[in-house]
């Protein structure tokens, strides 16, 4: 039979090759005595399994092939030790496997419920100055020192409403500047955080608009209500609630507004079609997110998800636009897009200098994207309009 495995996507190759590489059980024997010992000697891994030495040695080799373990020659011998960057990108890929295709509804609610509590613990600690995430400057910090980083390219500073106290360097693009709010109009901003958007959006639409900003984790809302208060904006609300189940009536919204949020949700195709259920008939949104062009290798995604935060969940760019599309959305366009650059640091903590080569051949990348589609029917005139 004609190997035909080349036909096939790199991911699902990946995936293919990494199950070849687990399809014995002393294979994975090893591996547990790896993340047991930290490093073994080839004569400690003959030891701990009823094989002859040849044989461990064989299994040893497909392990370290697949790039699964590492061997260093120490004297005589040979020590082996997991490779923990590439074990964390098998299983990220696993995983997004596994819950892709997995048939059970009540399975996949349970995965989402848990990836929302991550996301929701994560933002709660930022909300009170105790975390870092997404584009904020403590990333740029954290994970590369060397090279400042935020994934805004477009300066909030000098605009009318702005906050600084509600800037807490989440977003990854300007949707205000897309959106093109008149007086008089209802916003509602998906995934708020602090109101960094909303204050802004709030400022446009004036005293006879209203903007409604919701988000799921209480201390971010918490803190926007503070704020919102201390800047006594009377069209302003913040609401906690899901997007993807939003406590809000149909038809409400003339714009919809989201910076860097949608990457987020475990369930983009339920967070768009209730978008579309809030619009009013014409009514648009302007949304900022993150996306993938091309093939990533796995321990590089892990490695970005580190750096810019908001890869894991980032879905491909063209995969994104039929999500949007086939939630009922027209004249979907990308209205502002810009590369994230991964610095060197980031590139060679998780790749070899030929794979950083053939990465940058590849074309592959992370982008920020602005997108702006509106809900069919006649754009309804805002109230004052003549
Ligand atoms: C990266 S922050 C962006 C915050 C804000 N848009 C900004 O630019 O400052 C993501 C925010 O989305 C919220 N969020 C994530 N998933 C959500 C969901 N499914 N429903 C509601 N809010 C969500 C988080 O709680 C967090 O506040």
């Amino acid at each position: 039979m004609q190997n035909k495995s080349s036909e096939f996507g790199d991911a699902d190759r990946r995936i293919a090759r990494i199950a070849k590489a687990l399809s014995h059980p002393a294979r994975v024997r090893i591996l547990r005595l790896l993340a047991e010992c930290g490093r073994c000697f080839t004569g400690t891994v003959v030891n701990e399994l009823p094989l002859s030495q040849a044989t461990v040695s064989q299994h040893l080799r497909e392990l370290r092939e697949a790039g699964l373990i590492r061997g260093e020659v120490e004297g005589p011998a040979t020590c082996y030790c997991l490779d923990e960057n590439a074990l964390r990108a098998v299983s990220a890929e696993f995983g997004a496997l596994f819950s892709g295709v997995c048939c059970s509804e009540q399975q996949a609610g349970t995965d989402h419920s848990r990836l929302k509590e991550t996301v929701r613990a994560r933002y709660g600690g930022i909300a009170t100055g105790s975390g870092s995430c997404c584009g904020g400057p403590e990333v740029g910090a954290g994970a590369a020192p060397d090279e400042a980083f935020s994934m805004v390219t477009e300066l909030y500073t000098p605009i009318k409403g702005y906050e600084p106290d509600a800037d807490l360097g989440l977003g990854c693009g300007l949707p205000t500047r897309y959106a093109h709010l008149q007086a008089g109009e209802t916003v509602i901003d998906l995934g708020s955080g602090a109101g960094n958007d909303a204050f802004v959006a709030a400022a446009e639409v004036g005293a006879e608009g209203r903007v409604i900003g919701i988000d799921m984790t209480p201390e971010m809302v918490e803190r926007a209500r503070e704020l919102a208060a201390r800047r006594g904006a009377t069209n302003i609300q913040f609401v906690l609630g899901e997007i993807e189940n939003m406590p809000i009536e149909d038809e409400v919204a003339d714009c919809i507004l989201s910076n860097c949020v949608l990457n987020l949700v475990p369930n983009k195709a339920a967070a768009f079609r209730e978008s579309f259920r809030v619009l009013k008939p014409g009514g648009r949104f302007a949304v900022s997110d993150i996306v993938i062009e091309g093939d990533l290798p796995p321990q590089l995604r892990h490695s970005a998800e580190m750096y810019v935060g908001c890869v894991a969940g980032a879905m491909q760019r063209e995969a994104y636009l039929s999500v949007i599309r086939a939630a009922g959305f027209v004249d979907i366009r990308v209205a502002a897009e810009s590369t994230i650059h991964l610095p060197d640091s980031v590139l060679s903590s998780a790749l070899n200098p030929d794979e950083i080569r053939s990465f940058r051949d590849s074309g592959a990348r992370i982008v920020s994207v602005t997108v702006n589609a509106s809900r069919p029917g006649l754009r309804p005139k805002h109230p004052g309009a003549p």
